[in-house]
């Protein structure tokens, strides 16, 4: 499984030539890595009826390979709404995409289920679990998409789950659990098929302040293992655990900083 798991998305073409961006090591050239995400004069319009809402105006940024980012703006700043073309749930108005290398608008529907499913982990604000199914069974979801066998998924979900501190609640259900537990099923949910990047949309938004440092502490140790964060907040302290933050304010990317301790530490 784990070899067809690696080797399949070859056979989509232009997804071999991905495959080879996603997979770069990426500690040791650091001035070689190529952007991850690479977003170019991005527009996106909401229209109901004859109402048009420009939620984001003309964004253009980098993220490259390993980079831990914090997108930083106010309630309707337009963070959720870039988080969506981020995550290849939705496609700009106008302007240019690229994840990995590749435009996104060019991707198949099956393409882009295919990176949504393998190479992305996304976590919410709302956690979005299943409220029938218990967190293991939660936490497996991705690799049933993917097509994995149920001893391998069962046993990737465990694991993922003790990875996340909840070893001993791998059977209880949403509702026997406190509101930070959840978002740590939501995590190991996130973290269960190995994605190269994690686009996490207020993730602490609902938790007590506790339960909200294990959340960062958890995308920090994700962080440190190579993957790529991208962390959406309205809260600057809760933007100090990224490395760089870029603050967006009506549609438009207005700046960017590095948290002071990545300062420090250059
Ligand atoms: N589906 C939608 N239809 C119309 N307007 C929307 C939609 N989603 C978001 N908006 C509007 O776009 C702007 C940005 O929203 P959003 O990206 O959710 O901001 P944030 O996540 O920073 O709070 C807001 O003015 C919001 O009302
Ligand atoms: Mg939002």
């Amino acid at each position: 499984m784990t070899t067809s798991d690696h080797t399949d998305h070859r056979s989509h073409g232009s997804h071999a030539d991905t495959a080879e961006v996603w997979m770069e090591n990426t500690g040791t050239y650091p001035l070689v890595r190529p952007p991850v995400i690479d977003a170019d004069e991005v527009w996106k319009t909401y229209r109901n009826g004859s109402l048009e809402v420009d939620a984001l105006r003309g964004v253009s940024f980098k993220i490259r390979s390993g980079e831990y980012v914090a997108v930083m703006g106010p309630s309707g700043s337009g963070k959720s709404t870039l988080m969506h073309i981020l995550g290849c749930l939705d496609v700009p108005t106008s302007g240019t995409f690229h994840l990995a290398g590749e435009d996104v608008s060019t991707m198949s529907e099956e393409e882009l289920a295919h990176v949504r499913n393998r190479r992305i982990g996304f976590v919410f604000q709302q956690f979005n679990l299943l409220a029938s199914m218990p967190a293991w069974r939660n936490v497996e979801l991705p690799l049933l998409y993917a097509g994995v066998d149920r001893p391998e998924r069962k046993r990737r979900a465990l694991e993922a789950l003790d990875r996340v501190g909840l070893e001993s609640r791998v059977d209880h259900r949403p509702g026997e659990l406190s509101g930070g537990q959840q978002q740590r099923v939501a995590m190991a949910r996130a973290l269960v098929t190995d994605p190269d990047l994690i686009l996490a949309d207020e993730p602490t938004g609902n938790l007590d302040s506790v339960s909200a440092n294990d959340v960062l502490g958890l995308l920090d140790e994700l962080h440190r293992s190579g993957r790529t964060i991208v962390l959406i907040t309205h809260e600057a302290d809760v933007a100090q655990a990224a490395e760089r933050t870029m603050r967006i304010r009506d549609g438009q990317i207005l700046g960017e900083q590095l948290a002071d301790s990545a300062a420090a530490s250059r």
